[in-house]
């Protein structure tokens, strides 16, 4: 790759392009701009036929599909309906009998160090024991069972044995609380949990056991039958007769040969729990066929994957990314991927790098927090410098989650990518299922800070609020004109929020993402400028300003109300501010810093760690106008520490933005 200007600055216009350079083209699977082009008018042309070639072509079907899209009942619609697979069987059983069998699945690296190899015949075998070990509990087809472990090999088999036996899987991310633990089981109505008894993080271990037992007591979680648990450690942990029992007990006494459930195409592969605009996260659920199909085949678009590369996706399996670009994709997509238990400043903020080398690692996929916090650690200190690593297996770098501001992506770019590595600025979400606006590493020239262009076949817009294109250079809302394989279906138990939050009917039927968006007026090149919703975006998380709120004020004894706001942080991308209004007097000095920090500690055991606000600022009220409506835009001003400059005249009680304008 080249670039045509290569001054590192950060302005609202972007002028740096980089082009893939010939070699890149000439290998890509969509080589060059024109046979994108090309892509994206085949699916103009006939939309359903683009999509059933590619189901028939990138997916093993059990009964095949004769109809692609049911629009009969949108926006609940449904991808090739009729026909019947199932994703497990995608993801192992269709590379057996095939060169991939023997080759490597899994490249595991603990915590410690300690590396693992899994082959995909292992791989099945182990599944399958474990899909065995669930149909003896009792598990069927349509269940739901929450799992909630480590960054392991078993958190694959778990989400991979419920796809085998049909279960409706739901991950919850290792780092939420009981109590967040606790709404999930019970909103999922799940008849088991998969766990471990402790996870292994930067040299330390954490209890997970020990949360599910508090979420099932506390929650009077009814529906659950078994819990399971991983001995990821030899510490002891109290075991629940009857109910408890271990992973590898289990799977030991079972046979290594467990049947594919086939499904529906629509039948729910999981559920997975996010972020919106209200205190309740909402259920998200894809589908079987349509969901498998785009991430396996944006594992060869997007990232041009190839049969010799080594992928690695460094996202947990408690999020999106987990599960597209870790449990599933690559998997169907018989590659080789890297998965890693730890975090990235253990035993030092090389460890990326370190493993990088040691595992010759060809893709590399993560988000724009973890590389700003590596800039930080590593721009120091040489020993930790990425130039003291060998990095030039890598091929193609990807972030994701997050907007990625161009000096950190110029940082990647050179230290990382070596100037040689495309650079793919995904932009997805957990509705979405898989990329949405991508660049491909051999077709489209880069601008840094700039998602670019939509998949072939995906339909992104930016309208206005009545659903009309806005003008190149105009901001507005990013939404999907058309559905698309892998988008979510509904949400679990609520249809009716499902049609309001996506589907709202100003919006003529198109799909709201929840994001304002520009495109560029040169390349009509997207950019994704926030969300527009309550929702925070803090390093790649989706937190709902609203479910943080209601746990601060669900500390009845101290907190009368709260107002959460985010404000933009270098490292971070946004942080957490709360406004607070406290039952007794507002504190100061000392006594605040400490009430700061209890509500802090609250928030992480009503949520968790990463729902802690930065700052908690306290009033004697908030800002509100005479309708007692909060004044949110002058939160977010007080936040960031600009002077209010907005019309104040509706507001209630002026005096009240100078209490809240400082900071403990
Ligand atoms: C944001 C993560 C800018 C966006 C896959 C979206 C991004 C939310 C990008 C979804 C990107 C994700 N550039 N913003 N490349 N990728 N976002 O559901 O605000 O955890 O709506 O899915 O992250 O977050 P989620």
């Amino acid at each position: 790759m080249s670039a045509t200007s290569s001054a590192i600055q950060s302005t609202l216009v972007e002028n740096r392009v980089f082009e893939p350079s010939a070699a890149t083209v000439a290998a890509a699977r969509i080589p060059g701009m024109e046979a994108y082009q090309a892509l994206c008018a085949e699916a103009e042309q006939d939309f359903e036929g683009f999509w059933a070639k590619r189901a028939r072509e990138h997916l093993s079907w059990h009964k095949p599909f004769t109809q692609t899209l049911d629009s009969s009942n949108a926006p609940f619609f449904k991808w090739f309906q009729d026909g019947e697979l199932n994703a497990s069987y995608n993801c192992l059983d269709r590379h057996i009998g095939t060169p991939v069998e023997n080759k490597t699945a899994i490249i595991f690296e603990a915590d410690g160090g300690e590396v693992t190899h899994v082959s995909y015949k292992e791989l099945l075998a182990k599944v399958s024991q474990f899909a065995n070990v669930l149909k003896s509990k009792g598990v069927q087809k349509g269940d739901r069972v929450v799992i909630y472990m480590p960054m392991t090999v078993e958190g694959v088999i778990a989400m991979q044995a419920c796809a085998r036996i049909g279960a409706t899987h739901s991950v919850v991310f290792g780092g939420f609380s009981a109590k967040a633990l606790e709404e999930r089981i019970n909103d999922a109505g799940a008849v088991a949990v998969v766990t471990a008894n402790y996870q292994m993080r930067g040299g330390k271990e954490l209890p997970l056991k020990a949360i599910v037992d508090e979420a099932i007591t506390q929650g009077d979680c009814k529906t659950v039958r078994n819990v399971i648990v991983f001995q990821r450690t030899p510490t002891a942990v109290n075991m629940v007769e009857g109910r408890d029992s271990f992973m590898h007990e289990e799977m030991a006494a079972q046979s290594d040969v467990c049947p594919a459930e086939i499904v529906g195409a629509e039948h729910p592969l999981f559920v997975l729990y996010t972020s919106g605009s209200t205190g309740k996260p909402k259920g998200v659920q894809h589908s079987t066929g349509g969901y498998l199909l785009w991430a396996k085949m944006t594992m060869d678009w997007t990232f041009d994957l190839k049969d010799s590369d080594i992928f690695w996706c460094t996202a947990d399996i408690g999020w999106i990314t987990g599960h597209s670009y870790v449990a599933y994709g690559p998997l169907a997509a018989g590659a080789t991927q890297i998965i890693f238990e730890g975090v990235p400043t253990y035993p030092n903020a090389s460890r990326f790098w370190q493993m990088i080398e040691k595992h010759k690692c060809t893709i590399f996929y993560t988000a724009p927090t973890a590389i700003r916090s590596l800039i930080k650690a590593c721009d120091s200190d040489e020993k930790l410098h990425p130039k003291s690593f060998d990095l030039s297996s890598l091929r193609i770098l990807g972030s994701v989650g997050e907007p990625i501001n161009p000096e950190a992506w110029m940082w990647y770019y050179k230290n990382i990518g070596g100037e040689r590595c495309p650079i793919v600025d995904t932009f997805w979400q957990t509705e979405t299922g898989g990329h949405m606006i991508t660049p491909l590493p051999g077709a489209t020239p880069l601008v840094p800070g700039s998602c670019t262009l939509p998949l072939p076949g995906i339909t992104t817009a930016i309208v206005d609020e009545m659903g009309n294109d806005v003008p190149n250079g105009s901001g507005g809302i990013l939404v999907v004109k058309k559905p698309w394989p892998s988008m979510i279906r509904t949400i679990w138990g609520d249809p009716e929020r499902f049609k309001k939050s996506y589907f709202p009917e100003e919006l003529k039927g198109y799909y709201l993402a929840g994001d304002g968006a520009v495109r560029s007026e040169d390349r009509g090149y997207f950019r994704i400028t926030g969300r527009i919703d309550d929702v925070l975006n803090v390093s790649g998380h989706r937190m709902g300003t609203m479910e943080i709120e209601s746990a601060l004020v669900a500390k009845t004894d101290l907190v009368a109300e709260a107002a959460v706001v985010g404000r933009p942080d270098d490292l971070t991308g946004e942080a957490i501010v709360a406004f607070v209004v406290l039952k007794g007097q507002v504190p100061t000095g000392e006594d605040a810093k400490k009430l700061a920090n209890e509500l802090r500690n609250w928030v992480a055991k009503e949520i968790g760690p990463i729902a802690k606000p930065k700052e908690i600022r306290f009033g004697e009220n908030l800002p509100k106008t005479r309708s007692g409506k909060i004044m949110r835009r002058l939160l977010r001003s007080l936040a960031k520490g600009e002077a209010v400059t907005q019309d104040t005249s509706t507001l209630e009680n002026p005096h009240i933005l100078d209490q809240l304008a400082q900071s403990n």
